[in-house]
């Protein structure tokens, strides 16, 4: 009796399920339909300008909205979510929470509570010092006072290293050994000046710094201007580039540039190590330079550009706000790791988090098998060593969903890795809790040191730019690596229950570009250890390799390899939904009359919509242009919406094609 009654209940649960199941597979359908065609302006001919018909109303469906485009708006609902998270934990009592829960309920209470004052730079700057009983001269009592023989500046900077300062008069990094990308080596570097965040500031705000530091409006103005001239001089030793070196041991460096690199070595790793210690280093010559310049230069005004640069670092690294929405944003930056826990424990159901995971694979999968019949096919003529080179990256490539490390329990990973942040929460100093984080972050980094096969170990990546708040896929070149974050996981890119077609133009195609920047220019030249290759090497340097490089550069830009995986990318997107060995439903679904082949188009462009005022783009061409490129590159897209070949705009006669 009691067995027929449980087998009846459980049959009546699984009719639910079905039923809600297929419900919320409507629902997602029509939803994901519905916005696709309330961003299309029909006045506008596909074949002229798919960005302005598939993207043109865009702008005005989202004229209130706080976001501009998918990815910002992906952005926006992580945040919303976890604003409502704090909330939750805030009405739990203490004691229920996880310990990674505390952590981050703590640091959250103290960007909200901690006084104003533990924000500013000059509290910074009184718990980082330039050396362990030495002050920054600003804070001398008496500027005489200031004992400027016991500045030591690569000390000081090995100090603020630990603190994430990598890219000052020197530029150290951990990084894949040059030669074996299995290995983690210090690589030492001349710093990088391209972006504005590392140069000074023109004269006048860099003086309104210093006076905010307490310097008196008269010095601050000539010191300014020294520092200006000083971090041009340093920038003109650093456009030379010399011939790339050997590793060097420490005691060699040290001959060869008359450097303390030993001690700075041992500040940085916190153990002694020996005068054979080896590490990767670039343009040794601009060193020499270096340290001759700064040898003739006042200690005072070394002291005072490593504070500057100093605080600019910090500044990066917080929003410098109390509110609810840039806390959460602070969270994100600097607790990256435990929010990625968080969100997977909170936001995805047990059992849909594995379905999530298995779809993404899946997709990936299948783009994987879609790019080894390409290969296949030999456009490029490759010789069999080379496509050997390719078939064995491809295959060795991996995907990580969150961020997190693969194959180690996530929860005891993440207390692992926060384990010194042990404040008493809240607590009440802002920038003491921040820096803990920023010590916690160069940690991990200089853990991989220990680990001599990151790419099996780990499989995750430890951020130490802006790509911590990434809501988009992306790849990392030497890891051979595409990260999934977990935010990108919702709709409007991705809805568990929709029809697939939505699901491999969006997310298929932004898997698929990243899949392909393993294999366009800049990422070709790496193995699937992620070494150099000089087979990889000779496959761009290849006739035909060359000329579709030239070809996608016809309408010049500045990232070229970012064009390539675009145009590379879509067709192994719509391959992989439509081509050979497909296993994806080519059948019309029942809620709607489009084509799935123009719903490939539509749904993709979605990646692209947005509002074009407001965006900044890095890195990147302007969205339209790259819809544009993508397309008239594409001869399936004209195929499908009947464009003239020759005579529209999106169907030009010479299209370009690598693979
Ligand atoms: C789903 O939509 C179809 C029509 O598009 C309808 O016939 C069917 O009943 C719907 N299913 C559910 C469970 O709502
Ligand atoms: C649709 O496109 C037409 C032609 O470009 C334009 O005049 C119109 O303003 C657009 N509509 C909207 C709502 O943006
Ligand atoms: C720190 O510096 C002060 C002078 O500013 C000196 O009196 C004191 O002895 C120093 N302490 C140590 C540990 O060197
Ligand atoms: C990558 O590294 C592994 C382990 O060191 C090695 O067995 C394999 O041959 C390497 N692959 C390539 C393409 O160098
Ligand atoms: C390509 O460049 C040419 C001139 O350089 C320009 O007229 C054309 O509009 C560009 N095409 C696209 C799609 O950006
Ligand atoms: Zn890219």
């Amino acid at each position: 009796m009691g067995t027929v009654k449980t087998c009846f209940l459980l049959f009546v649960a699984l009719l639910i399920g079905i039923e809600s199941e297929a419900k919320s597979q409507n629902n997602s359908n029509d939803q994901l339909l519905n916005t696709i065609l309330s961003y299309v302006n029909e006045s506008n001919n596909a074949c002229e300008d798919f960005y302005q018909y598939a993207c043109g109303k865009y702008k005005h469906v989202h004229k209130l909205d706080p976001f501009s485009e998918i990815t910002t708006r992906t952005d926006y609902q992580v945040n919303q979510k976890f604003l409502i998270l704090m909330e939750q934990l805030s009405r739990r009592p203490q004691e229920s929470l996880t310990i990674v829960e505390k952590q981050v309920w703590g640091f959250y209470q103290t960007c909200r509570l901690a006084p104003l004052t533990t924000r500013y730079a000059k509290h910074y700057l009184e718990l980082v010092q330039p050396d362990k009983n030495l002050s920054w001269p600003q804070f001398a009592e008496q500027s005489q006072d200031w004992r400027k023989d016991d500045f030591k500046w690569m000390e000081t900077l090995a100090r603020l290293r630990r603190y994430g300062l990598f890219n000052v008069l020197i530029r150290v990094k951990v990084l894949e050994d040059q030669l074996d990308g299995t290995k983690y080596m210090i690589d030492i570097n001349r710093p990088n000046f391209a972006a504005k965040s590392e140069r000074l500031r023109g004269p006048l705000r860099t003086s309104m710094m210093l006076v905010q530091l307490g310097v008196s409006t008269e010095s601050a103005q000539r010191l300014a201007i020294a520092l200006k001239k000083f971090e041009i001089a340093v920038r003109d030793l650093a456009e030379v580039e010399d011939e790339p070196n050997d590793d060097l041991t420490i005691k060699k460096l040290e001959r060869l540039t008359g450097g303390n690199w030993r001690r700075y070595m041992e500040i940085l790793l916190g153990h002694t190590i020996s005068s054979n210690y080896k590490v990767q280093i670039q343009n040794v010559n601009y060193f020499v330079q270096l340290i001759n310049l700064i040898n003739f230069m006042d200690s005072e005004l070394i002291a005072s550009y490593l504070m500057l640069r100093f605080v600019m670092h910090i500044q990066d690294y917080t929003m410098n706000s109390n509110d609810e929405i840039n806390c959460i944003k602070d969270l994100r930056i600097n607790m990256n790791f435990a929010m990625n826990l968080l969100y997977q424990e909170h936001f995805f159901e047990p059992r849909q988090f594995a379905k999530y995971q298995h779809e993404v694979h899946l997709i990936f999968n299948q783009i994987r098998s879609q790019f080894m019949h390409q290969v296949k096919q030999n456009r490029l003529r490759l010789k069999v060593s080379q496509r050997t080179m390719i078939t064995e990256k491809l295959i060795e490539m991996n995907i990580n969903i969150g961020n997190l490390p693969k194959n180690l329990d996530h929860k005891t990973f993440v207390q692992n890795v926060y384990k010194d942040f042990v404040l008493p929460f809240p607590h009440w100093d802002y920038a003491a809790s921040h820096l803990k984080l920023l010590e916690i972050r160069t940690h991990q980094w200089l853990l991989q040191l220990n680990s001599p096969a990151p790419m099996n170990q780990f499989m995750f990546y430890v951020a130490d730019t802006e790509s911590c708040m990434s809501s988009t896929p992306y790849y990392m070149l030497r890891q051979n690596l595409v990260i999934v974050p977990y935010g990108i996981l919702q709709e409007p890119v991705f809805g568990l229950h929709s029809h697939d077609i939505f699901k491999v133009s969006l997310l298929g195609f932004m898997l698929a570009h990243e899949v392909m920047h393993g294999f366009v220019d800049g990422g070709i030249v790496y193995d699937a250890n992620g070494s150099s290759s000089d087979v990889g090497a000779g496959i761009q340097e290849s006739y035909r390799f060359e000329a579709s490089m030239d070809c996608m550069n016809r309408n010049e830009t500045d990232y070229l390899d970012e064009r390539m995986a675009d145009i590379t990318g879509i067709r192994l997107a719509y391959d992989t939904y439509f081509g050979p060995g497909s296993t994806y439903s080519q059948e019309q679904p029942k809620f709607t009359e489009i084509s799935l082949r123009k719903l490939f188009f539509l749904n993709f462009a979605q990646f692209f919509c947005g509002d074009l005022n407001y965006i900044e783009f890095e890195d990147h061409d302007s969205d339209d242009m790259r819809l544009r490129q993508t397309l008239m590159n594409f001869s399936p897209f004209a195929e499908v919406y009947g464009c003239r070949e020759g005579r529209d705009a999106m169907h030009p006669r010479d299209k370009c094609r690598l693979w």
